[in-house]
Order: structure tokens, then sequence, then C-alpha cells
């Protein structure tokens, strides 16, 4: 979604705006801009550079090499289209009428029809359709104000109209504002929507993303809700929105640098896919490393008592990290024998169910950013609040690739799936680790619990470990089978993904994975439901994908398997090589493991299908159209 990026120093800005940008390129956007500010000999005042481009961030860079963007301050930006379509004209920086002030924000400025009416009736004109432009005309208006009381144009004067301005402003944004009568300052905002500082040697950086930093600074100052900072060469000033002033260490980061690198791979998608290896070996290394005939398992860091009385367990996550947790509810109850339901936290925000007691909360999401789910945790976190339920208000646990993100700043408990940097849209190796979270708090949980004997933990715990070289030896056997099973799905328009049991969520996301990233309209299915309404669709232009290993509904899965084929759709088997998956049309192979294990293997060859399709279809697969790799508004 939207990335921002500020710079002051002696340094000249625009190169280094455009370094960050292009970092954060692979969050999705549809434009990009970057203003900066300077001097001209023998003034005073200096003057805003606005440079903005539709499309890619090329487009941006060509024009600032052809006319430049001068300054040791600038702020850039790259827009995801919200409101107003993906033009020149929508694309931020957006200033004020005189063109003195230059604000990017992210986030969404709700109340900006009523502000925008008001200033119109002001005689202001608004050059674009954004809820942002609004910011820029009331800072000006302000500023104009407390100059007419005599206050010489400063940093502070900057901050001081832009405090006023936030109190007229409902939503959830981050802002960074210029202002050419002040060529040393730099103010920024956080409200709900993340933005983190980042401290060199005599200049400073702010970005909405950790990526953006890398290779600048490894000394950040992640900032809080409703805070805002003053950056001027010498320091940063920190406040609260009252204009109270702040003092809050930095961080150092430690660790390797998260490099964002293609290797030899074509797509960010294929080498994280080839990645998912790696995923598995580090959550076994950390979380199952015990000597498994001790009974001592692990699973994850749960260490407080609380989790002893935990009697339910709601899941909150969007799109796949929803599914995960589909795959860690059925993990919870059948496996753990704990009630688990999971939402949509998009839905949960605005209709929980009733409040059950001691009730463990668990938010999903692998860039730790995403509105929804954050405010379904927060919404969670204050309904139990104002009801007494203090101690489970508090037990949230989050399950992230990001520990550095809003996710963490927010809920106390962590569980860091440690995939390394997704770059891809399309999530893939952290879907992967999100399903090994889960399947780490069910072990804990039936362990805690006795909900399992010692031995079915054990051979679980001993199949987990069996699982990355088993992924590892897909990948290399699928990779060339889904690619020329790919191309029968050149003209395909309608695709049906159907599973069961604890592998009809790995359904739902064959079919998002292959509707993100290849535009064809897939559904997935329950396999039993679609005698009730979707068998409708079948023929033989729609190819049925389904997923069938032995278990529980092995048999079913199998029949309803047969009733697609007698309604000429071709069928694709995810199972083992057995005489019972005979029946299908193409069977791309898995090992044959327990009913338990098996998501963590069926996704491996949907992962691979969709990717051959898309980059078949000569697609962007890395970016697809109209989607963004962290969605942090509503
Ligand atoms: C996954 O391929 C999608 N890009 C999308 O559904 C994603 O899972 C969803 O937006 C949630 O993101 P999060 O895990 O960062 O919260």
């Amino acid at each position: 979604m939207c990335g921002i990026v500020a710079f002051i120093g002696s340094r000249d800005a625009s190169p280094l705006l455009l370094d960050g940008l292009r970092k954060l390129e692979y969050r999705g956007y549809d434009s990009a801009g970057l203003a900066t500010v300077t001097i001209r000999e023998n003034e005073k005042e200096g003057f805003v550079t606005c440079k903005r481009a539709k499309g890619k961030l090329v487009n941006l860079v060509e024009l600032i090499e052809q006319s430049g963007a001068p300054g040791h301050l600038g702020i850039g930006h790259t827009r995801w289209a919200t409101h107003g379509k993906p033009e020149e004209h929508n694309a931020h920086p957006h200033r004020d009428a005189s063109g003195d002030i230059a604000v990017v924000q992210n986030g969404i400025i709700e109340n900006h029809n009523y502000l925008r009416q008001d200033l119109e009736k002001q005689g202001v004109s608004f050059l674009s359709e954004t809820d942002t432009e609004v910011i820029p005309h009331l800072i000006s208006k302000e500023l104009q104000r407390l100059l007419d009381l005599g206050k010489l144009p400063s940093g502070s004067v900057l901050l001081e109209a832009v405090i006023e301005v936030m109190k007229l402003l409902e939503g959830a944004y981050a802002i960074a504002v210029i202002w050419s009568k002040t060529p040393d300052s730099l103010v920024v905002v956080k409200k709900q929507t993340p933005l983190v500082i980042g401290l060199g040697e005599g200049e400073f950086f702010c970005a909405s993303d950790m990526p953006a930093l890398t290779g600048f600074t490894r000394t950040i100052l992640p900032m809080e809700d409703d805070e805002m900072a003053l950056l001027t060469p010498l320091g940063i000033e920190l406040y609260d929105v009252n204009g109270q002033r702040k003092n809050r260490s930095p961080l150092f980061l430690s660790g390797v640098d998260q490099v964002i690198d293609k290797q030899n791979f074509r797509h960010f998608m294929l080498k994280e896919i080839h990645e998912q290896p790696d995923t598995a070996e580090l959550w076994v290394s950390r979380y199952l490393s015990n000597d498994l005939e001790t009974g001592a398992f692990l699973g994850g860091p749960y260490d407080a008592p609380i989790f002893e009385s935990i009697e339910e367990i709601q899941i909150l996550a969007c799109g796949t990290s929803r599914h995960a947790g589909m795959v860690g509810a059925y993990l919870l109850e059948q496996f753990a024998g704990i009630r688990t339901s999971v939402f949509f936290a998009s839905e949960f925000r605005y209709a929980p169910p009733p409040l059950s007691p001691n009730t463990l909360t668990i938010g999903v999401t692998q860039s730790g950013e995403t509105a929804d789910t954050l405010a379904a945790l927060a919404m969670e976190h204050q309904r139990r609040t104002s009801l007494n339920n203090i101690e489970f208000a508090s037990l949230q646990l989050g399950i992230t690739n990001c520990p550095e993100s809003s996710l963490a700043l927010q809920v106390s408990n962590i569980l860091d799936i440690g995939a390394g940097i997704e770059v891809g849209v399309a999530a893939t190796k952290t879907f992967l680790g999100q399903l090994l979270a889960f399947y780490g708090l069910a072990i804990n949980i039936a362990a805690r619990r006795k909900s399992r004997s010692r031995t079915e933990i054990r051979n679980l715990c001993r199949e987990l470990k069996a699982i990355p070289s088993q992924i590892k030896d897909l990948i290399k056997n699928h990779n060339q089978m889904a690619e020329s099973l790919a191309h029968r799905f050149a003209d395909t328009e309608d695709v049906v993904f159907l599973g069961r049991g604890i592998n009809y969520p790995i359904a739902l996301e064959g079919a998002l994975k292959l509707k993100e990233i290849s535009y064809i309209h897939a559904e997935g299915y329950p396999a039993g439901e679609m005698k009730h309404g979707p068998i409708a669709l079948l023929d033989q232009r729609v190819p049925v994908i389904s997923i069938a290993t032995p278990g529980v509904v092995f048999e079913k899965v199998l029949s309803n398997a047969q009733e697609a084929k007698a309604r000429d759709a071709t069928l694709i088997g995810i199972g083992p090589k057995i005489p019972e998956t005979e029946i299908f049309d193409f069977l791309l192979p898995i090992p044959k493991v327990s009913e338990w294990a098996s998501p963590l293997l069926t996704v491996i060859p949907m992962q691979l299908l969709s990717y051959y399709i898309a980059a078949q279809r000569g697609l962007d697969v890395d970016q697809p159209r109209n989607l963004a790799k962290s969605v942090t508004v509503e």
C-alpha cells in the first residue's frame, strides 16, 4: 500500500528518496512522487520542487533525471489509489495553492469531504480527488494565521500549525510535511498508520516501513500513535498531539539487513516458494529442538502461566493469514481439543460475538500492519478492559513475520515466524510460517491439557521434523510438473478448488493465490458443498483441483471428485500416488503423511501451479494489479 520516505541532512535528498521508494516498490503502488526544499543563492527563503508520475517508479526517476529536484530535505511517496484514480494529479505530494507546503500521507482522512467543502466555500480550488489534498490547504491557512499573529517562520511554527490541523482530521494516517520557508525542518505525524524515524550521522530519515531504511541506518525510533516529530539536521524533537515534549530512546536493530534480492529467480514469488524449506527448518530448530523422547514438547514461546487457563481461542486475520488461522483452528479443536473460532478481522471489529470467558485472542498478520487486524485486536482489548476482563484483555498473541511492526507495539505476546522479508504480494513462505506457528500452539496446548497422549504428540512432532526436507523435495519435483500443467490453463477462465477438513482452508488458499496473480476467477469450496449449488458451474472448461489425502474424509473427497468428473470437468488431484488417486486426470503427488501434517505439503503444488499459470500469462506476478503487500487502510 502507499509508502512514505523522508530525508533531512546534508546530502542530496532526491537520490536517497528514490532509493527508499525503490525499496518500498514491492508493497504495491500505482504512482509516485517526491518534493524537496532548497534555497536559491542570495535568497533567504527556499522553494519547493515537486515531481510526480503515474505508473512505475522509473517514470519518476526519468522525470527527475530530466529536470532535477534539488535540496537536502525532501519527502517521497508511492501511492496506491483509494480516493481518485491512479493519475499524476492524484499522486503525492500534494501542495497548497502557493506551492510552498508539500505533504505526503498514508491512510485515510475520513472527514475529507466535509473539510473539502468547507475549504471550497473559503475559495480554495482543489487539483486532485484525493482525501490528502485538504491537509496542505489547512496547514497553509493555519500558518497564515500564525504569521499574522507576528510569529516568524520556523520549524516550531510549522509544528504548531500541524498540531492544529491534526485536531481537524479524522481517520488513521501518517503524514510528512515540508515548507519552503523552513528549509531545515521536517514535520512527521503518526496516527494508527506506521511510521518509523531512522537516525543517521547528522541526517535523519523517516519511512512508513523498515525496508525503506535498509542501507541508510540501523538506529530507529518507531513512532507511537498520536505522536509527531520535528526533524532538523541537528536532531529529533518528539511531541504528543498537544505539543508536549516526549522522550524515548532509539533502538538499534541487530541481525542482518533484510536484503531485497531476487537472486537468479525470475520472480520474488518463485524465490520465496523455494525458501520454504528454510522457513520450516528454522521453526523446527527453534521450537522442536527438544528431545522428543523426554516429552518436553515446546512448540512455541508460551511460558506465561495464564496460558494454562485458556478455555477458548478466537483468531482474527485477513486473506491468506485467515486461511492459516483456519488450519490453526482445525488443529486447536480437533488435535488439542480447545474450542476455537476464526473471524475476518474486518467483520469482527463491527460484529464481535458475545464475550466468552478465558479466551485467548490471536491476531495473525505477516506484515503486522494490516489495519483491519490491528483495529479488531484493539477493539477486543478495549471491550474486555471495559468489562473488567483485564487479564484476558491483555492475553493477546500476535503471529507475524515482522516483529518490529505495529502489531508488536500493540500486542504483548509475539510469535515471530522468522521467514525473512517477503516481497511478492502473494504470500507463500509467510503462510507456511503461520501454519507452523499454529502447529506449535496446538502441540503446546495438547500437551498442557493432556488432550492427546504423549505418543500422539510425539508422532506429530516427528512428522513435523521431516517437513523441511519433504518440502524441499516437493519443490524440486513439482517445479517442472506444475510448469507443464500450467500450459493447459492458457484459456481457462474459471477454476474450482476442493478440499475438506484440515485441507479445506488450503483449497481456499489455492483459489486466492490463483486469482491474485493470474486474474483467473477461482472458487475454493468444501468438497461436500459442491452439490448444493456450485456444481452448476462445472463443464469441460472448468478444471477442478481437488486435495485428496488419506484421512477421515478421504473417500468422501474422492466421491465428490467423481461428481465433478461426471460433469466433464478436468480433474487435478493433490495427494499421494496410490491406487485411489488414479481417478484424477492429473496428479500432483505429495508424500504419504498423516492428515494432520498434510496441509504443510498440499499447499506447495498449489503455489507452484498458480505461479506458473500467472508467469506464463506474462503477468506482473510480484505486484499484481490493484493489490498491495500490506493493507494499511480499512
Ligand atoms: C495474500 O497472498 C494476500 N496478499 C492477502 O490476502 C494478505 O494475506 C492479507 O492482506 C493479510 O495480510 P497480512 O498477513 O499482512 O495481515
